[in-house]
């Protein structure tokens, strides 16, 4: 099986946890458009979605699934997200499409965090993916000088303004040891949005592309 084959194994086991007419909270990334798309094949039995991104809104939309602002959604039952690492305490590194933000508002809603992801983002110790930050434009240089007092090496990803209007720094080197310290001193520096990091409120489900097909780990 190819990367790719794994993704949407995952995916497609996803369904699994979708509940008749609920609404569907969705996230971001290649992973999670093969979920939109196997999503498709039962749009009649659930009202809609709330997404994480304007590029995940269009192809629900695309799809005829109806997207909700999360504004006028009570609660989410169950979101489905990837990630970019998982370790074995279900924290995450999240954020390589620049939709972390609104991906940790949607997972703070949601009752339960359902990750799908190819065996290849399993880690012992995050860190090797470097981690994205949010950050208010104006703020970029500061925030940049403040991550190497944390042990960073922060790089702005050039090009790239997110969905909220603001940019991303990506942090290498870091030393992930404390996931949930780490994720609240990022987000403590004035200026910082969010983090990729998804300790504090990580995944309670793991759907595991493998060679072998989908593995549900809980
Ligand atoms: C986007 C994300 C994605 O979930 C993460 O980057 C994984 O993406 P993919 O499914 O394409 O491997 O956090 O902000």
């Amino acid at each position: 099986m190819t990367q790719d084959e794994m993704k949407k194994a995952a995916a497609i086991k996803a369904l699994d946890f979708v509940q008749k007419d609920s609404i569907v909270g969705v996230g971001t990334g290649s992973t999670v458009n093969h979920f939109i798309d196997a999503l498709a094949t039962m749009k009649h039995d659930i009202e809609g979605a709330v997404s994480s991104s304007e590029e995940s809104s269009k192809r629900l939309r695309a799809h005829g699934i109806e997207v909700f602002d999360l504004n006028n959604v009570d609660a989410i039952d169950v979101y489905v997200d990837g990630a970019d690492e998982i370790t074995k305490h279900m924290h995450m590194i999240k954020g390589g499409g620049a939709a972390l933000t609104r991906e940790k508002i949607v997972a703070a809603v949601a009752k339960t965090f359902v990750c799908i992801c190819d065996e290849t983002k399993q880690v012992s110790v995050l860190g090797n993916f470097p981690l994205p930050v949010e950050v208010i434009p104006m703020a970029r240089s500061y925030v940049a000088r403040e991550l190497v007092k944390l042990g960073g090496d922060p790089s702005y990803r050039q090009g790239v303004v997110t969905d909220n209007g603001n940019v991303i720094l990506d942090v290498y080197n870091l030393d992930i040891i404390d996931p949930i310290t780490l994720e609240r001193d990022i987000n403590a520096l004035v200026g910082v949005v969010t983090n990729g990091l998804f300790a504090a409120r990580g995944a309670n489900i793991l759907v595991l592309g493998t060679p072998n097909g989908a593995k549900v780990i809980k």
